[in-house]
C-alpha cells in the first residue's frame, strides 16, 4: 500500500526537468515567454468548442446557455488558481501528473497521466473531426464535393442509415424526415453508408480529411516546438479577430424575440450542454506541460493561465449571447453554427459566413497543434519516471523533440477519427478533464509551496464550507427531487450517492485540517459537473480506469524509478 502513495519529492521531480532541460544534448529548448504561453493557452482554448459543440449546448439550453458559460468559467477558475500554484511550485513537464507525482503519489499520478490521455489525444480525435468538418464544407462552397463517406466516421454512418432506412422504407420522403425530427447529420449518414464502396460487405467509411490533418499537425510538432509556436502565434491572433467579428457583427442582428424563452426547456436542457461548453473551456492547462520549455515558467505559467481563461470568457460569454439572439436557439444544432448564423436562416450576410467558415478550418489547426504537442510531454515525463518504457522520454537527436511519444500520438488520434463519433469523443474527452481537474485541487492541498511565487490565496475553509456543501446539497435536492423520491435512474442514484459520499469526506477533513476554501471550491464544482455527464460516460470512463489499472499494475509498478532507487 505505501508503494502506491509513494511521492516524488520536487526538489527530484526539478533535478529531473532540469538535468534534461540544461543538458544541451538532449535538452528542450527554452524559448517561450508569457506571450507565446497565453497564446498557446488560447490556441488550446478556442477551437472545436466555440466553432462547433457551442451549438448542440445552446439547442438544448438556448439563450441560458450563457450562463453555463459563466458557471463552468467559474469551476474552470478554481482549478486554474490551483494548476497556476503548482505550475509555480513545481514548473516542470507533464502537467497535472507531475502535480499529483509529488502530492498525491505514484498511483493517483499514473491514473492522472491515463486520464490525460483522454483530454489530449481523445479531445483532438474531437477536434480533427470537427476541422474535417469545416473543411469539407468549405471545398462545397468552392464547388469541390468530397465523398461523404470519406469525410464521416462510420458510427456516424451507421447509425444515420440504420434510423433513416427503416423510415424510407416506410415511404417517407427526405422532405418528411425533416418533420419527423430527422436531424442532417443522420440523413448524411445514410446517404454515406449508403454510397460507400464496400468490401466483403462492409462499408468503407471513415473521416480522411480528420486522419490527413492530424497527419501534418504530428509532423510539425515532431519537427520542434520553435515551429510550433510560430505557426500558433499566427493563427491565434486570427482566430481572435474572427470570433470578435462574429460577435462585431452579430450584435447588430440580436433580435430580443430569440432571447425570450431564456431557457425554454429548464435547467435540465442547460446542464445537457455541459460537456460541450466544457469541452470549450480545456486547454488552458496544456500550458503547463510546456514548463520546461519556458524562460521563467514560475512567473509565466500562472499569469498565462488567466490570461487565456480570462479572454476566452468573455469571448464565449459574449459570443453564446450573440448566437442565440441573432438565430433562434432550435436552429442552432449544427456542425458550423458561427457560420450558420450569418446564412439565409440567419442574418443573411454572406461574406462573414464565408470568412468564418475560412478562418475556422485554420482557428481548428492550432488547437489541434498544441495539443498534439501537449501528449508526448506529458509522456516523456511518465517514461523518464520508469510508469512507461524509457522509449518515451527519448528525445530527438537534431529536433529535440519527445520523437517516439509524438508519433504515437499521431497513432492514437489519427486511427479512432475514423470510427469515433463526435459527441461521444467530446463527452469521454470532458469526464477525463474534469477528473484531472478535481485531483489538481485535491492535490494542492497536500503539497508545500513556501517556494511558489504564486500561491492561492488562503481562506479558512472549516468556517465556509460547510455552507458550500449544505447549498450544493439543497440545490441538488430542489433540482432534482426524484433523487429524494428514489424515483431516479439506478444510475443516476448511484452517482449522485457517490458524489454525496465524496462530498462529506471532504467536508470533514476540511473542517478538521482547515482546508483552504478555494482549492475546494474547485473539486466540489468539477465532481459536481461530473455527476451531470450521463451514466454510459461513467461507465466508459470506468472501463479506461479499470485498463489504465491493469497497466500499471503489469508495468509501472514494478519498473518506476521511485520503487527502484
Ligand atoms: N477547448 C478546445 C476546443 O474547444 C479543446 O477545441
Amino acid at each position: 500500500m505505501r508503494d502506491l502513495l509513494r511521492k516524488k519529492p520536487i526538489n527530484r521531480v526539478l533535478n529531473d526537468s532540469s538535468e534534461t532541460a540544461t543538458h544541451s544534448a538532449h535538452g528542450l529548448k527554452k524559448s517561450l515567454n508569457v506571450v507565446d504561453l497565453t497564446s498557446l493557452g488560447i490556441a488550446a482554448v478556442l477551437g472545436a468548442g466555440i466553432f462547433s459543440t457551442i451549438g448542440a449546448a445552446a439547442f438544448h439550453g438556448g439563450p441560458a446557455v450563457s450562463l453555463l458559460f459563466v458557471f463552468t468559467a467559474i469551476a474552470c477558475g478554481f482549478s486554474a488558481l490551483c494548476y497556476a500554484q503548482f505550475a509555480s511550485t513545481i514548473p516542470a513537464s507533464g502537467s497535472a501528473y507531475t502535480y499529483a507525482y509529488a502530492s498525491l503519489g505514484e498511483l493517483v499520478a499514473w491514473f492522472i497521466g491515463w486520464t490525460l490521455i483522454m483530454e489530449y489525444a481523445i479531445g483532438n480525435i474531437a477536434v480533427a473531426i470537427s476541422w474535417s468538418d469545416y473543411f469539407t464544407a468549405l471545398l462545397y462552397q468552392y464547388n469541390i464535393p468530397f465523398p461523404a463517406y470519406f469525410s464521416m466516421d462510420f458510427v456516424t454512418a451507421k447509425k444515420g442509415f440504420e434510423l433513416v432506412q427503416p423510415l424510407l422504407a416506410s415511404g417517407l420522403t427526405f422532405d418528411q424526415l425533416a418533420e419527423q425530427h430527422v436531424s442532417q447529420i443522420n440523413i448524411l449518414g445514410y446517404e454515406a453508408y449508403r454510397t460507400a464502396p464496400k468490401v466483403m460487405g462492409f462499408s468503407l467509411v471513415g473521416d480522411l480529411p480528420a486522419v490527413a490533418i492530424n497527419i501534418f499537425a504530428t509532423y510539425i510538432v515532431y519537427i520542434g516546438i520553435k515551429e510550433s509556436k510560430r505557426v500558433a502565434n499566427a493563427m491565434v491572433l486570427l482566430k481572435i479577430l474572427v470570433v470578435l467579428l462574429v460577435i462585431g457583427v452579430g450584435a447588430f442582428y440580436i433580435q430580443p424575440k430569440n432571447l425570450t424563452p431564456f431557457a425554454p426547456n429548464g435547467l435540465g436542457g442547460v446542464l445537457k450542454g455541459i460537456s460541450g461548453v466544457f469541452f470549450a473551456y480545456i486547454g488552458f492547462d496544456a500550458i503547463s506541460t510546456t514548463a520546461e520549455e519556458c524562460k521563467d515558467p514560475k512567473r509565466d505559467l500562472p499569469r498565462a493561465m488567466f490570461y487565456a481563461l480570462g479572454i476566452c470568457t468573455l469571448l464565449y460569454v459574449l459570443m453564446s449571447v450573440v448566437l442565440t439572439g441573432v438565430a433562434n436557439y432550435k436552429f442552432l444544432n449544427v456542425g458550423d453554427p458561427l457560420a450558420y448564423v450569418f446564412g439565409p436562416e440567419g442574418a443573411n450576410v454572406p461574406w462573414v459566413s464565408a470568412v468564418v467558415s475560412g478562418s475556422a478550418v485554420i482557428a481548428l489547426f492550432s488547437v489541434l497543434l498544441v495539443f498534439q504537442l501537449g501528449q508526448p510531454r506529458i509522456w516523456m515525463v511518465m517514461g523518464r519516471d520508469g510508469l512507461l518504457p524509457k522509449k518515451f522520454a527519448e528525445l530527438h537527436p537534431k529536433y529535440k523533440t519527445p520523437w517516439f511519444s509524438t508519433i504515437i500520438t499521431g497513432v492514437l488520434v489519427g486511427l479512432p477519427c475514423l470510427f469515433m463519433n463526435l459527441t461521444e469523443v467530446t463527452d469521454l474527452t470532458s469526464i477525463g478533464t474534469l477528473f484531472a481537474f478535481f485531483i489538481v485541487c485535491i492535490g494542492i492541498l497536500f503539497i508545500d509551496s513556501s517556494q511558489a511565487k504564486f500561491k492561492v490565496f488562503y481562506i479558512n475553509g472549516r468556517w465556509f464550507f460547510p455552507f458550500v456543501y449544505a447549498l450544493v446539497f439543497y440545490y441538488i435536492c430542489a433540482s432534482r427531487p426524484d433523487l429524494l423520491a428514489g424515483e431516479a435512474p439506478l444510475g443516476d442514484s448511484i452517482i449522485f450517492s457517490a458524489y454525496f459520499v465524496l462530498m462529506t469526506g471532504i467536508l470533514v477533513l476540511a473542517v478538521i485540517k482547515q482546508w483552504s476554501l478555494i482549492p475546494l471550491l474547485g473539486a466540489t464544482t468539477c465532481s459536481y459537473l461530473m455527476t451531470e455527464l450521463g451514466v454510459v460516460n461513467w461507465i466508459r470512463f470506468g472501463i479506461w480506469l479499470a485498463i489504465g489499472a491493469v497497466l500499471y499494475f503489469s508495468y509501472g509498478y514494478r519498473k518506476s524509478l521511485l520503487a527502484n532507487n
